[in-house]
């Protein structure tokens, strides 16, 4: 009877730890990845360059350091540390 019952307790626990874990494996591996920058381009865009804002993105996994601006064809991820970038943001407001 007494076994009965802890391998009932253990049962639950082991459940409950199992829950636990497969939702921290949900938050770490997103089904729906955010998009961002693998790569930056480095050469002048300012031409490209549409609207008032931009973006920072941080470096993380597959994901290098980047300054997103917004062009007529989609999002442009440029190279923080070159200087038409940092001319760009000086006079752009962070989104
Ligand atoms: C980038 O190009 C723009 C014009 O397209 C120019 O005004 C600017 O000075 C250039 N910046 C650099 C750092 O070469």
């Amino acid at each position: 009877m007494t076994v009965k019952i802890l391998s009932i307790t253990l049962l639950l626990l082991s459940v409950c730890v199992c829950c636990h874990s497969s939702e921290g494996t949900r938050r770490r591996h997103p089904g729906r990845i955010p998009p961002c920058c693998p790569a930056v381009t480095k050469g002048n865009r300012t031409a490209e360059v549409v609207g008032e804002t931009y973006r920072e993105q941080a470096a993380s996994g597959r994901c290098v350091k980047a300054i997103i601006f917004n062009t007529e064809y989609g999002q442009l991820c440029a190279d923080p540390d070159a200087q038409w970038v940092k001319d760009l943001t000086a006079k752009m407001k962070k989104a």
